[in-house]
């Protein structure tokens, strides 16, 4: 079976698919235009969130049988179409799933203490202890949107940190430790909100005007998930405003983005899309992609 490798992938893992007797070619700096004339050649192909797979892409593909999506969500994939064309789509649901817990974590550590802001002063030569007076993330009550396998990754650190944690999930009906309870009522409880659920069209922006004007004065925002679920132009103006205090943001509407008004805002925390980027974490997804992917040509 020919496969392409579209996106990073580490090395060790290509080196298991060729021993298993996969042809295996590295095309990590493929362009859009390249896939379309070289995917035809190919009957498997692994992408990461560089590779977008759309239906144009599909249309010219009748020879692709496997998509192997190295990471949690698949809104980079027009994944049901590909079903409908016979196309076996698969992702690596857990392996991102604790290095994204803790880059949601640390987020919310930084904007209680400052912590960006602080080290931006030192390396400034100022010693200005009188600004950070911060506040603690224990007692404070922590509103999950989305209590997949991150969302429990999370909650397992915000009880450990002594928080409060609610959640809103339509798909879940327990959790241990956590309160399920209405979007609404998350949105009115919580200090901080951080989004754990994948991008459909139902999620896009359902955190916009309204949302914002039921949250609690002062609460801080993570979104670690996908940018988009909060509308951006709602959460610039809750920003300013001062509804709400601070954002942490791995993720944008467009990445990266066109317009940097957001991350460039004093009171946000941003960062390119790096919740799956460590090396912990790189090294599952493709222990994970090799492992599917062999026993997808073994069928
Ligand atoms: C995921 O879907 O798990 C992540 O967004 C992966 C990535 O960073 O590419």
């Amino acid at each position: 079976m020919k496969i392409i490798i579209c996106d990073k992938t580490e090395k060790e893992y290509i080196e298991q698919m060729r021993a298993a007797g996969l042809t295996v070619d590295v095309r990590d700096d493929i362009t859009p235009e390249q896939l379309m004339v070289e995917l035809p050649n190919y009957e498997g192909m692994v992408v990461r969130s560089r590779t977008k797979v759309r239906k144009d892409l599909i249309d010219v593909c009748p020879n692709l049988k496997v998509i192997l999506r190295g990471g949690a969500g698949l809104d980079t994939i027009d994944h049901e179409y590909a079903k409908e064309k016979g196309i076996t789509v698969m992702n690596t649901p857990l392996a991102n799933s604790k290095s994204v817990a803790e880059l949601a974590i640390g987020y919310m550590l930084m904007m209680a203490r400052s912590l960006y802001k602080a080290s931006a002063t030192m390396k400034a030569e100022t010693w200005d202890k009188k600004s950070f007076n911060g506040d603690e993330i224990g007692g404070k009550t922590l509103g999950l949107i989305g209590i997949g396998n991150i969302g429990k990754e999370v909650t397992k650190r915000a009880l450990a940190m002594e928080m409060t944690v609610v959640a809103y999930d339509p798909y879940v009906k327990e959790m241990a430790g956590v309160k399920l309870v209405s979007l609404d009522e998350l949105l009115a409880q919580s200090d901080y909100i951080s989004l754990h659920l994948p991008k459909t069209k139902e999620s896009s922006n359902m955190i916009g005007k309204e949302q914002f004007a039921k949250m609690k004065n002062g609460v801080r925002i993570v979104n670690c998930a996908r940018g988009g679920i909060v509308n951006e132009e709602a959460l610039y103006e809750a920003l300013t405003s001062g509804k709400v205090a601070g954002a942490a943001l791995d993720v944008f509407n467009e990445e990266p983005p066109t317009d940097w008004k957001l991350a460039k805002l004093d009171n946000v925390i941003a960062s390119p899309h790096i919740g799956a980027a460590t090396k912990e974490a790189q090294a599952r997804v493709g222990a994970e992609v090799a492992e599917k992917l062999i026993a997808f040509a073994k069928k």
